[in-house]
């Protein structure tokens, strides 16, 4: 029979090309060759309809026989170049966990935000606790409480943002000792840090918008010796063994008596120079010991309790500690500037 040879003719061309295909896509081209509607295969059974009757059914048996064979050919070399192709591909997308990488550009902790943690960590270290007050307060915590009077000259619209009659943006975080005084009683030890707010023109050593750090200790029995030791670990800590610290007579209306507090240059250390204009000594705090009239207001019994309170500005720590001689690259957000602290 003419067509079993071609038939055989067929698989042997089919089993060459298949070994040649090197490629999913070449295995596809060769199915539609063999296989598709008009694949050769396909013609044959076509004119299937020319022969006699009786050839047809052993013929369409070698044709059917035929297109097993040649799919279980496709299908085996499939399966073939299919795991070639994923192990290249694999091999080619592969990554190296190990490689180094080039180095990232890493944050860092704006100086307010560093000055903020010293600060914190050494008062921690003595027993103080973190508190936190609202930045919009009330009139009676920020000047009444304190024993600042209606005519004060800090109430003046000038120093003060003021939201209505009775509510301004805080001035200092003194408010913060008041809140405190009016719900707990003795012993107390706080440190209070935060955002505070005075109607200043913005220049090299004003904002409008800055930070400070309270602390307050009321307890039995606290002297201004406790003030005085408190401040000396408080410099030591911040600017190393060799400060020590330096009390002048002063007057906040919250404090009695006050004081404030120079501590030890820490450009010069001591010998005079051009930052602490020759003397040695930076301001760097007010204090006091709490006013008995404040006490009182805020109901603790100043014949049984006595405290010592103090106020910092970390923007003039920050100033200080790092050399910056303009506050407003503190707020300007540049990282050519912020970058240098790490
Ligand atoms: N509140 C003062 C200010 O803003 C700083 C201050 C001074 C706070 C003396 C105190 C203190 O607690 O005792 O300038």
């Amino acid at each position: 029979m003419q067509e079993q040879e071609t038939i055989m003719q067929i698989i042997q061309e089919a089993r060459e090309s298949l070994m040649r295909a090197a490629t999913t896509g070449d295995l596809e081209t060769l199915r539609v060759h063999f296989q598709g509607r008009k694949g050769r295969l396909t013609q044959l059974l076509r004119a299937m309809g020319q022969l006699p009757p009786e050839e047809r059914p052993a013929l369409g048996a070698m044709i059917n026989e035929a297109r097993e064979n040649i799919s279980t050919m496709i299908e085996a070399h499939g399966a073939l170049l299919r795991q070639r192709e994923q192990t290249a591909r694999l091999a080619q997308e592969a990554i190296d966990v190990t490689e180094p990488r080039p180095a990232g550009r890493a944050g860092g902790l704006h100086p307010i935000s560093l000055v903020l943690r010293d600060l914190v960590e050494t008062f921690t270290g003595m027993g103080f606790e973190v508190v936190e007050g609202p930045e919009v307060e009330l009139d009676s915590y920020n000047f009444e409480l304190l024993n600042l009077p209606k005519n004060h000259p800090s109430r003046d619209a000038q120093d003060t943002f003021y939201i209505e009659d009775n509510i301004v943006l805080r001035t200092h975080t003194s408010p913060v000792q008041a809140r405190v005084m009016t719900t707990q009683q003795p012993p107390i030890r706080i440190i209070c840090p935060g955002r505070t707010f005075r109607a200043d023109e913005a220049d090299a050593t004003h904002s409008p918008n800055f930070h400070q750090m309270e602390g307050l200790i009321v307890d039995k029995g606290i002297a201004m010796a406790d003030l005085k030791g408190t401040l000396d670990a408080f410099a030591r800590s911040l600017f190393g063994d060799g400060t020590a610290t330096r009390f002048r007579p002063s007057y906040f209306p919250f404090t009695e008596p006050s004081a404030e507090v120079d501590v030890t240059c820490m450009v010069c250390h001591g010998a005079g120079c051009r930052i602490c204009k020759g003397t040695g000594w930076i301001e760097m705090l007010g204090s006091g010991m709490v006013n008995p009239k404040v006490l009182e207001v805020c109901g603790i019994d100043p014949s049984a309790y006595s405290g010592f309170a103090f106020g910092m500005g970390l923007e003039r720590i920050a100033i200080l500690k790092y050399g910056i001689n303009d506050m407003r690259l503190l707020y300007e957000g540049d990282v050519r500037f912020l970058s240098q602290f790490r």
